[in-house]
This record gives structure tokens, sequence and C-alpha cells, in this order.
């Protein structure tokens, strides 16, 4: 029996729902992989806002769909593997939440799991300027061995589409997990 590898794909209020689509996008093309969504309700307003998507729409891109106040979920335990979790995009407030082990809901819990078990977990922030606060917890979440991956486009790629831009990162991130990324975007080859 082949058993699919796991990885938790988590929205949060903070701008950039894109990011978080093109994920699942992604891994509805791997049959190696199984996706598990968690939005938050600020997550839920962007997504309408941005993408003018519904939570059912983007739950059909999804494996499993779980709830944010569902703290009994699957992914609310360690004993349930995963690869780990990417939040994207992560508002300010889950990152402090997961910087303070504040586990009040699923994306905060479900990181503190993926952190405590030594998983991966890959975390999007968005925001500009940064406050110290802001910058206080990402290095929080650094030294517990969480990587930063801001969505900072490089323009030495010459993407000309803001979705060859998201393409890039989405595909650079999900290539730390060792998802298969061909196509997404080139990487560097020298000048
Ligand atoms: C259109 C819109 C864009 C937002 N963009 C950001 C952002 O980029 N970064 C951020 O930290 N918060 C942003 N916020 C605020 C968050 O949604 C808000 O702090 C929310 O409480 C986050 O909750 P959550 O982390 O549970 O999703 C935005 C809100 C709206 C309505």
């Amino acid at each position: 029996m082949s058993v699919k590898k796991r990885l938790i794909i988590s929205m949060t209020g903070a701008t950039g729902a894109i990011y978080g689509v093109r994920m699942l996008q992604v891994l509805q093309t791997q049959s190696e992989w199984e996706s598990h969504l968690v939005i938050s309700s600020a997550g839920l307003v962007n997504l309408k806002h941005e993408l003018n998507m519904t939570r059912d729409e983007l739950s059909e891109l999804a494996d499993f769909t779980h709830g944010i106040n569902d703290i009994a979920a699957t992914i609310a335990s360690g004993g349930f593997k995963t690869e780990g979790m990417i939040i994207a995009p992560c508002s300010m407030k889950t990152l402090a939440a997961v910087a303070h082990g504040f586990g009040d809901n699923l994306i905060s819990r479900g990181a503190d799991v993926v952190l405590k078990e030594r998983r991966r977990l890959v975390v999007m922030p968005r925001e500009t300027p940064l406050h110290l606060v802001h910058i206080r917890n990402m290095a929080i979440v650094t030294e517990m061995g969480g990587i930063m991956f801001p969505p900072m486009p490089a323009f030495y790629s010459k993407n000309n589409s803001i979705s060859a831009m998201v393409d890039e990162t989405v595909g650079r991130i999900l290539d730390m997990f060792d998802v298969d990324v061909i196509g997404l975007y080139t990487p560097w080859e020298g000048l």
C-alpha cells in the first residue's frame, strides 16, 4: 500500500491568497502528495476580495479541508505524520501566535505541532513596512527551525506576468519539500 506524503497548506488574512491557491493547484497534480488545507476567517475575506473565490471553491483544490476552529482535527496532533506546513500568506497576527506557541486555532496549533515534531515549517510573512515585533517574531520562529520565505520577486528572472512571479515563489517553496516543480520556474543557471 502506498502512503501519500502529507503537506499542510495554511492560509491567513494577509494579502496574497493566490500563493496558497497555487500551492494547492500544484499539489493536486502530484499523485504522491496529499494536501491538508486550513484557512482563517480573515483568509476567507481576502480569498473573496482578491480572487473572488469561496471556501467551497478553494476546498475543491485540497484533498482535505479542516475548520479553523477544529482543534481536534488530525493535523492538531503530532501522531498524524506530515512532511510539514506552509503558511501562505502569513499575517503578522498568525506569525505572532506561531512565534509564541499560542495555539488558539488550527493554524497556530498545527504550526506548533510541526515545530515540536521538528518537521518543516515554511512561513510566507506578508507585511510592509515591518516594526520591531514583526522582525523579532520572525527571528523567534527562525530560531525554532522555521523558514521565513517572504514573497519577494526575483527581478533577474525577468518574469513578465504576476502569475509567473507567483509561480517562481511557489515553486521555490514547494521544492523545499521535494515536490516536483518542473515547469513552475527556471532555476538560475548563471549568466
Ligand atoms: C485586504 C486586506 C489585506 C490585509 N493584508 C495584510 C497583510 O498583508 N499582512 C498582515 O499581517 N495583515 C493583513 N491584513 C490584516 C489581517 O487580515 C488581520 O490582522 C487578521 O486579524 C489576521 O488574522 P489571521 O491571521 O487569523 O488570518 C489584511 C486585511 C485585509 C482586509
